[in-house]
């Protein structure tokens, strides 16, 4: 019988060979921390179906920023869940409201020690839960939403945000929010494009962490999961509008995707390991089915292996952690 002429197991022997070798070594500071803030909170709350995510109170903002700078996290995505909802959304182009002091209160707390991204969507701000606001008929009206975009925009800019977030999926929403920063001299405002976002299942978790009042769903703005090309797309006509970085959401079900765009984005790319993905770990963990720390690591090492330069995920403080550990 002959040897087998060629023996990768070899570079697989020894922990110390394995860490050599390693294609992909994930970094804490490209790990961005999504983190909620509800109006009116004293202490934080436990989200129920994302086990140790919290909804927290504007003062604990200080001390959750702290703590993802002690763990060298590259950024924050904030969201946040106001009080009082409308069919406008108003809420959110309020320099009062409470993204906009969430923004503010963030980014004191960082003090350029790492990035402050906000989301730009209106989902959380309407009484019918939609990402836009909605026309006589009843469907999301595309350009009066972009718009209130640009309000909501420049409110988010004047509270200190490094990085605006697009998540509603209009067309025409990059150079929108472009052009009404860049009028009010906000020229080192950066966005961060939800380019491929898809209308996913895995969105239940963070529905409850913002309690939205979402019923039916957003096939007509988000994409269709069976859609691959068309992320390539999204992604093409952000950069074209001016955008500073893209994203691809959800992660794993869609690493061909991020693969796509990744192997063609002049821009740096994000993808967003969601509440559904980082759910299902806490889930089959709990029930002993996984090992919670394998699955998380193992989950951020193949998003970034397929290319994404940014993860935003929920286990950030703890993946850093055990990077650290490693
Ligand atoms: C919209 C937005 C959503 C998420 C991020 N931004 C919800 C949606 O599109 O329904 C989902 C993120 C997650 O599931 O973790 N503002």
């Amino acid at each position: 019988m002959a040897f087998p002429q060629r023996r990768p197991r070899r570079l697989r022997t020894t922990p110390a060979m394995r860490r050599l070798v390693s294609e992909v070594r994930v970094d804490p500071a490209q790990l961005v921390l999504p983190v909620f803030v509800k109006e009116g909170l004293t202490e934080s709350r436990p989200i129920v179906s994302l086990p140790g995510v919290h909804q927290h109170s504007l003062a604990a903002l200080d001390d959750v920023v702290e703590q993802a700078v002690t763990a060298g996290l590259g950024g924050v995505m904030l969201f946040a869940i106001p009080e009082v909802r409308d069919a406008d959304g108003s809420g959110a182009v309020d320099p009062g409201g409470i993204l906009n002091l969430a923004i503010a209160r963030a980014t004191a707390a960082a003090a350029g020690r790492l990035v402050v991204m906000a989301d730009l969507c209106l989902d959380e701000f309407t009484d019918h839960g939609h990402c836009g606001v909605l026309a006589h008929d009843g469907s999301v009206d595309n350009d009066s939403t972009l718009t209130i975009y640009g309000h909501m925009a420049l409110a988010q800019a004047r509270a200190g945000a490094d990085v605006l977030g697009l998540s509603g999926m209009m067309d025409g929403q990059v150079a929108a929010v472009r052009d009404a920063l860049d009028a009010e001299g906000f020229t080192d405002t950066s966005i961060l494009a939800y380019s491929a976002k898809y209308a996913s299942a895995a969105y239940g978790p963070f529905r409850d962490a913002v309690e939205s009042e979402l019923t039916g769903d957003r096939k007509t703005y988000q994409m269709d999961p069976a859609n691959r090309r068309e992320g390539s797309v999204e992604a093409d006509l952000d950069q074209g509008e001016g955008a500073d970085f893209v994203m691809v959401k959800p992660a794993l079900p869609y690493l061909d995707v991020l693969a796509d765009v990744a192997a063609t984005s002049a821009v740096p790319v994000a993808a967003y390991h969601v509440s559904g993905e980082y759910a299902q770990i806490e889930a089959a963990a709990e029930r002993g089915w996984i090992d919670r720390r394998s699955a998380h690591l193992e989950a951020v090492t193949s998003i970034v292996r397929a290319g994404a330069d940014i993860v935003l995920t929920y286990a950030a403080l703890e993946v850093a952690q055990w990077l650290k550990e490693r």
